[in-house]
């Protein structure tokens, strides 16, 4: 037999990015390849990108610049570009950097395989249809059945119908998709069985959620949370992201009843200004989306929120960011990612005119040391606390593992009977910069 074919893939974007190309890695140890962790001695190198905002795009190509001398070394290494730079780009790719040999884009990864032969017999190769056939379960069919670590992303929803008018995704990603219950189950125990106990479950709009049950009906995101709840050895939930506008009755009931479901929601409000929000396109106010977390905390008291803000929309004022800032000192986030306004080709804001980037800058400083001064308040509290803990790897300093609480906080013990997989209850003792410091309590 021959020897194996390299593969080396690097990942940017969201955790969706991260889930396909776990997909596309398996898919192509099908064809013969096997995982590298260097772009130095690998057959193919395949970047799975990005497209939300200008500087995630412009990055593949400074990336592929790098890897001309590879290229030029060994005329025989292929270069893809997956995911939604992939799709929004298309042909585009190629064009802008000739050594591109294969475009794909994130509805097409099941035919990877196929595409790789073609590039791999001489041709350029290109798939960024948004086909009928079921991308997930060929890829699942193709999937290893190596051990994995304890936790995993799953997606179940993929795409957007709400058209933000500030965002790609609806573009990249394309329409609405849920993936049938009993499917999502499968993979769930199959990740299970494979040492998984954590599963993250992953759509655009995850809680929109709409997939056929095992009864015919489409079933909603907290059934399908429910259905999970009773596999055996999967020990926690989670899913991300969220829009307000689909929090059901019934998922935010899930928070309060559903041990299995961990205390944490990303729940993006964008901005604080009614007016912005409006000319966003994002069909929620400031004040629907408060009482919306009032309902929520009233379910799950001690849930740890955070969200995704964007400073710097077209005709921001500095009375709308007030807003946005009053908004985040009401809510209070654990955790929260912070944007400026970036143009993207294509979508309604990029054709208003736009704030100078020195604003911009200003106001995404003053939101983020609000941010931190929370983030960091919120973590500090947890000192002499109990919480559960599934430790993930060792940590760097000797005896040392690491974990995320319920919460998600990184947390670190020093403990030679705790192993990675275990889910341990642990008291935390230390706030640390980016972490918090515990120790196992008997079990
Ligand atoms: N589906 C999710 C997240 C989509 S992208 C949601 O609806 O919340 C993740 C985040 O990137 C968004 O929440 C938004 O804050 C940010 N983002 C999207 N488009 C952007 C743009 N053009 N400029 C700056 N930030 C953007
Ligand atoms: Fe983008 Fe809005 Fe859809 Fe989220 S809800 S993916 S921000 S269009
Ligand atoms: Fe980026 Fe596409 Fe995810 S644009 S954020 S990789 S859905």
């Amino acid at each position: 037999m021959s020897e194996a074919k390299k593969l080396y893939i690097k990942t940017y974007g969201c955790q969706m990015n991260v889930y396909d190309s776990e997909r596309m890695a398996e898919a192509m140890g099908g064809a013969g390849y096997v995982e590298t962790d260097t772009p130095d001695d690998a057959d193919m190198i395949l970047l799975n990108t990005c497209h939300i905002r200008e500087k995630a795009a412009e990055k593949v190509y400074s990336e592929l610049g790098r890897f001309k001398g590879l290229k030029d070394a060994k005329p025989d290494l292929k270069i893809g570009v997956a995911g939604c730079v992939a799709q929004a780009e298309g042909e585009e790719i190629m064009r802008r950097q000739p050594m591109v040999d294969l475009v794909v884009g994130p509805q097409s990864y099941h035919n990877l395989p196929a595409l790789e032969a073609k590039a791999r017999g001489g041709d350029k190769a290109l798939d960024t249809q948004f086909p009928l056939d079921d991308k997930f379960e060929t890829l699942r069919k193709r999937g290893g059945k190596a051990k994995r670590g304890p936790t995993a992303f799953l997606t179940v929803q993929e795409g957007c119908d709400k058209f933000c008018a500030f965002c790609v995704v609806p573009y990249t990603r394309g329409a609405e998709v849920s993936r049938p219950v009993s499917r999502i189950v499968d993979e769930a125990k199959e990740l299970v069985e494979r040492g998984v106990r954590e599963l993250t479950l992953l759509g655009q709009n995850v809680n929109a959620y709409h997939g056929e049950g095992p009864d015919g009906n489409d079933w909603s995101l907290a059934q399908l949370i429910w259905e999970l709840d009773k596999v055996d050895g999967l020990e926690r939930i989670r899913f991300t992201t969220s829009h307000p506008n689909d929090m059901s009755d019934d998922l935010i009931a899930a928070h309060g009843e559903c041990a299995k479901l961990m205390p944490y929601l990303h729940l993006p409000v964008q901005s604080g200004s009614d007016r912005i929000l409006k000319r966003m396109n994002r069909s929620h106010t400031a004040e629907s989306y408060i009482r919306l977390i009032e309902r929520i905390r009233a379910a799950r008291p001690d849930i740890l929120l955070s969200g995704d803000f964007i400073v710097g929309f077209p005709e921001e004022t500095e009375a709308d960011f007030a807003d946005t800032m009053a908004l985040i000192e009401e809510v209070r986030y654990g955790y929260a990612y912070s944007f400026k306004y970036s143009t993207r080709p294509g979508t309604p804001a990029a054709e208003r005119a736009q704030l100078d980037e020195e604003v911009k800058t200003e106001r995404l400083h003053r939101l983020q040391a609000l941010i931190t001064e929370q983030q960091r308040a919120i973590q500090d509290a947890m000192v002499g606390r109990e919480v559960g803990v599934l430790f993930e790897k060792a940590g760097r300093r000797d005896g040392q593992m690491v974990g995320k609480s319920d919460y998600l906080h990184a947390v670190h013990v020093s403990d030679s009977t705790v192993q990675s997989g275990d889910l341990r209850r642990v008291e935390i003792i230390e706030s640390g910069a980016n972490s918090l410091g515990g120790r196992v309590l008997p079990a």
